[in-house]
């Protein structure tokens, strides 16, 4: 059930004032430290640290500091952290004047995590990538726990936000910290509140997207709810950190799981000739029991390409093969090969071949409207076109140079979107449909168009879909 601050605080009181009498010591100084959580969260004078200020940690840090706490930002990042002390932003959906304005209430950036001592709850943001072997990489949420460890001290919280496997909190976290000498549910207070963020999307944001949170114990949970319930509308409990982080999972597994269904779908479609976005769009109209999901080149983000396989690692454990997640996966990191036969046969078709064809691809963001290109599949589609002797070129006006990627290098910056740069192209790709592009312009100058995105309709004698 979602509860509001003040129902949470109130149950909290009723359930310490019950055994207010004379008990075993652990409990009363449980209730001693988690009342003063509570009256300082409920005071608005807790200090808020938020560890790692990137997509999710930044927003997170403003909310905080909006909802009136006094709030310290971690990075090792200098960078990031100069440019928020100077009010400055580095992401393109959190505005400069929020930045100015979170600062004014007390937003602090720092790269001293020493000054972790002066905060009062501790949330962790910071990446969860798969390693070469597509394992689980935690060496980032371990090494910024590990650097806040001399740190703690009782009645302080600690919150993971990252997204993991079932376990991490239990398995990773608590040990960790009672290694130190801190008992969790007693001296500090641990939970699991995995993070929903959606750069870009104008109808949500981090104050009214629910927020799950699951705790090591009960007081944990307790302590985790009144913090997040001031800086958020509606806190969802749940009875432990696994659920909170398997419910994480869940939310990102169905994502990755119905992208590859219609994925499949469209190549089906594409066979038989039929519009697949249409197809969506029809069975869409029904009221109940069918979700749009729609088809693309193939995943990028931090986020669907890589979690589902948390649980794929994790799941082996318990001797569990992950079948739908696997497939998914399969049919998904098809999709940028699908699209460079899409354009080698439609370039044959004109009697050109990749090699030496000049090919322009818009978008490089892996999904609309965001300058987030981690895993985009654009870049995967450019390193296979360029790897087939295709001369290749972008237009992103959120990238406007092409970013060091772990995988990718390509030393090229953004062209000019206009009638020349389309006509001098052999091929022109719609990978990634910002709502910034000129839909009209690309469609009447392009010599060849391939759509990965379902924007124009079938049937045009220069379009081809992908
Ligand atoms: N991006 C999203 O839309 C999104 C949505 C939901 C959940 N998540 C999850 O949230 C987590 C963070 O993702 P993100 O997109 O914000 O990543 P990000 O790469 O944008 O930001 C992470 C930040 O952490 C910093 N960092 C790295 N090591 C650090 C350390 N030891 N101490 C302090 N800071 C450190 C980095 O410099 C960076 O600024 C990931 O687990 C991700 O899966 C992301």
């Amino acid at each position: 059930m979602p509860v509001n601050a003040d129902a949470a605080d109130a149950e909290a009181f009723a359930r310490m004032d019950e055994h207010a009498q004379p008990g075993p010591v652990g409990i009363r100084r449980t209730d001693a430290r988690l009342r003063a959580f509570l009256a300082k969260c409920r005071e608005r004078s807790a200090i808020v640290g938020v560890l790692g200020l990137g997509y999710v940690g930044l927003p997170l840090a403003l909310r905080f500091a909006e909802a009136g706490f006094r709030t310290i930002g971690f990075d090792v990042d200098a960078a990031k952290v100069a440019a928020l002390n100077e009010g400055r932003t580095y992401i393109k959906t959190v505005a400069a004047e929020r930045v100015r304005a979170g600062r004014a209430k007390g937003l602090l950036a720092s790269a001293d995590f020493a000054l972790a001592a002066d905060a009062d709850a501790l949330i962790i943001c910071v990446p969860t990538p798969l390693t070469r072997a597509r394992e689980p990489d935690l060496s980032f949420v371990i090494g910024t726990v590990e650097s806040i460890l001399p740190y703690l001290k009782p009645g302080q919280l600690v919150s993971l936000e990252s997204t993991t496997y079932p376990g991490t909190t239990e398995e990773e976290l608590r040990p960790r910290l009672e290694r130190r000498g801190l008992r969790v549910g007693e001296d500090v207070f641990l939970v699991f509140s995995p993070e929903r963020e959606d750069p870009g999307n104008a109808h949500f944001n981090t104050r009214t997207i629910p927020k799950i949170c699951g705790g090591s114990t009960s007081a944990c949970l307790e302590a985790g709810v009144a913090l997040y319930s001031r800086a958020v509308d509606k806190v969802v409990p749940v009875s432990s950190t696994r659920v909170a982080e398997l419910t994480k999972l869940l939310e990102n597994i169905h994502r990755a799981v119905n992208i590859g269904l219609v994925n499949e779908m469209k190549m089906v479609a594409d066979r038989m000739g039929i519009d697949i976005f249409e197809v969506i769009r029809a069975a869409a109209t029904k009221p109940f029991g069918f979700v749009p999901y729609y088809p693309g080149p193939g995943l990028g983000g931090h986020c669907i390409p890589i979690d589902p396989f948390y649980l794929t690692w994790k799941a082996r454990e318990y001797g569990v093969n992950t079948r739908f997640i696997e497939l998914a996966g399969e049919v998904n990191s098809g999709m940028p090969a699908w699209v460079v036969s899409k354009i080698a046969d439609a370039l044959n078709e004109r009697g050109k071949p990749i090699r030496g064809s000049r090919i322009l691809l818009l978008g490089l963001a892996y999904k609309k409207n965001v300058d987030d290109s981690r895993e985009s599949p654009s870049a995967e589609i450019m390193e296979m076109l360029r790897g087939k002797g295709a001369v290749v070129s972008y237009h992103d006006p959120l990238v406007p140079a092409f970013p060091k990627m772990r995988e990718h290098k390509f030393d090229l910056l953004s062209q000019t979107l206009d009638e020349k740069t389309l006509k001098s192209a052999d091929c022109v790709v719609l990978v990634t449909d910002h709502d910034a592009f000129d839909y009209e312009l690309i469609a009447a100058h392009a010599p060849l168009l391939v759509d990965c995105r379902g924007r124009y309709p079938i049937g045009g004698a220069n379009l081809v879909r992908a």
